[in-house]
């Protein structure tokens, strides 16, 4: 089948910049990505491809030579559903905050919702992607839909979950690892596997495209997530003992890493890790395991989490404790809010848990994020609902200029590793502050003797 004409359901982090790559690379292929949030659609519309709605390096300038030419963004699902002959589903799927799996399942209702409306609205037959990061055997229940509601045309699940790191999008997408595409064994199944292969052969070395049954794509996203929490909580782990040890966690990350088998990357230990995925799939895979009874298997991934929550409360705890027991109407400085470098995303930022701890002790929060505006900020910390929303508006300021947030600040705390920190007039700062002047690197991203010299007390993660 020749594919003239996709479809995807869902215009966030992964459809938007996943989908301006395919346009970008594939011009003869007519891609349109759909959301049913007005606002967002707006964003991506935007005259101005600074104001499309996420940032990512580099996506605005594909965005500016693929927009209109054959990547276009819509409000109007049912229309694209029915042109396309791929359909990709790249809709949120959350935990759960209700019901039976409350805090640990998948929340598949938008999922579900996509199917119904491609069900309804498909007049010949279509290849229906899972892009979204699904709990294994979701794609029967999507086949199950779309047989029993459908008009009697066929459809073929495929699974493509996505790989790319957020901040490091464009790059991950145009320069994939792999590509994992799993489908069905029957002849339907392998053609439309290959006619989604033949999509990203456009730009991607055939040994680079992994075909598997549909359930091992699925579950291998998750084990991926999985097993790289996995390596920063092991690292975190260790951070705490270093700093009672007088080891150096930069260090024994170095000397681990050096061992081939063991790897140098993704262990840089951290305030914790944050991001909409790596809490979300681990404790879908924990509540997967315990559904088939698998407790140990349960508990051995739940412990990345549980040590993930500790990190952040201990870097909490640490500042407190060592602004002498107190932060009560004191000014704390963030340096960042995004739960990583080069993006606008805040989902599951540890700087939010950080910041909700503080307020508990009444500090008074000032942020800096060079791409996170005041209003996100509020609306983070509104979300835990741990106190009411005039208590975080009149808790938290943001600022312009990092120099106004840390000004009369008894305390920094670089929650993001954004590389404009590493060289800001820190003996300005320093000069503007209450001594003595607490710098708490969460990243371990500053110059620590630079700063010493300075005259700011600096504690860093492990060491
Ligand atoms: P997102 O929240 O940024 O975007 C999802 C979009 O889907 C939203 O704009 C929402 O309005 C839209 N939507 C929901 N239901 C819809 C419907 N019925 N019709 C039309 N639009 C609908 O989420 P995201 O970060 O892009 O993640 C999407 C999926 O990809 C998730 O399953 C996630 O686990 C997975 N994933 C995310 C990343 C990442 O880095 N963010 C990486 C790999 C995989
Ligand atoms: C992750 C996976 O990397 C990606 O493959 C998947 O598709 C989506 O989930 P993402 O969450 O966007 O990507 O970013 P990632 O680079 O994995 O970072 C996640 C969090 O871990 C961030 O808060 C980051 O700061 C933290 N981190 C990462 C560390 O604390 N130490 C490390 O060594 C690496």
């Amino acid at each position: 089948m020749k594919i003239t004409k996709i479809c995807c359901i869902g215009a966030g982090y992964v459809g938007g910049p996943t989908m301006a790559v395919i346009a970008q690379k594939c011009p003869q292929i007519q891609v349109t990505v759909v959301d049913l949030n007005e606002e967002r659609i707006t964003a991506w519309n935007d005259e101005n491809v600074d104001n499309i709605p996420i940032y990512e390096p580099g996506l605005s300038e594909i965005v500016a030579e693929a927009r209109g030419r054959n990547l276009f963004f819509s409000t109007n699902v049912e229309k694209a559903i029915d042109e396309a002959q791929i359909i990709f589903i790249s809709v949120n799927t959350p935990t759960k905050t209700y019901g039976k799996g409350k805090g640990m399942a998948a929340d598949l209702k938008y999922i579900e919702l996509c199917a119904r409306q491609i069900a309804r609205v498909a007049k010949d037959n279509k290849i229906v992607v899972e892009k979204s990061t699904l709990p294994v055997r979701t794609a029967e229940a999507i086949k199950s839909i779309l047989d029993n509601t459908g008009n009697g045309v066929q459809f073929q699940i495929l699974s493509n979950p996505e790989f790319l790191a957020e901040g490091t999008a464009v790059q991950d997408l145009l320069n994939p690892d792999r590509i994992l595409i799993g489908g069905d064994s029957s002849d339907e199944g392998q053609k439309a596997i290959q006619a989604l292969v033949a999509v990203y052969s456009n730009w991607v070395a055939a040994d680079k495209i992994l075909t598997t049954n549909v359930w091992s794509s699925e579950l291998s996203k998750l084990t991926a997530n999985a097993f790289l929490a996995q390596r920063i909580s092991s690292i975190n782990a260790m951070s705490e003992l270093c700093e009672k040890t007088g080891a150096d966690v930069n260090e024994v990350a170095k000397a681990i890493g050096m061992d081939s088998r063991i790897g140098s990357k993704f262990l840089k230990a951290s305030v914790g890790f944050g991001g909409s995925c790596f809490q979300k799939d681990i404790l879908n895979l924990v509540y997967i395991a315990k559904s088939y009874g698998l407790n140990e298997v349960a508990d051995y991934w739940e412990q990345v989490i549980i040590m993930n929550d500790h990190q952040k409360r201990r870097f909490s705890n640490n500042i407190v404790q060592t602004l002498y027991n107190t932060v009560a109407d004191k000014k704390i400085a963030f340096l960042g809010w995004a739960f990583k470098k080069d993006t606008n995303d805040t989902r599951e930022s540890a700087a939010i848990y950080v910041a909700d701890d503080l307020i508990n002790e009444h500090a008074k929060i000032a942020v800096y994020d060079p791409k996170v505006s005041h209003k996100k900020i509020i609306a983070d910390l509104n979300y835990l609902e741990t106190r009411a929303a005039s208590n975080n508006a009149t808790s938290v300021s943001s600022f312009d200029t990092p120099y106004e947030a840390c000004q009369n600040a008894h305390a920094i705390a670089v929650l993001t590793e954004w590389d404009e920190f590493i060289n800001y007039d820190w003996q300005k700062i320093y000069d503007s502050m209450q001594k003595p002047a607490f710098i708490f690197d969460g990243r371990n991203l500053l110059n620590a003797s630079e700063l010493k010299a300075i005259g700011f007390v600096y504690q860093a993660i492990g060491s």
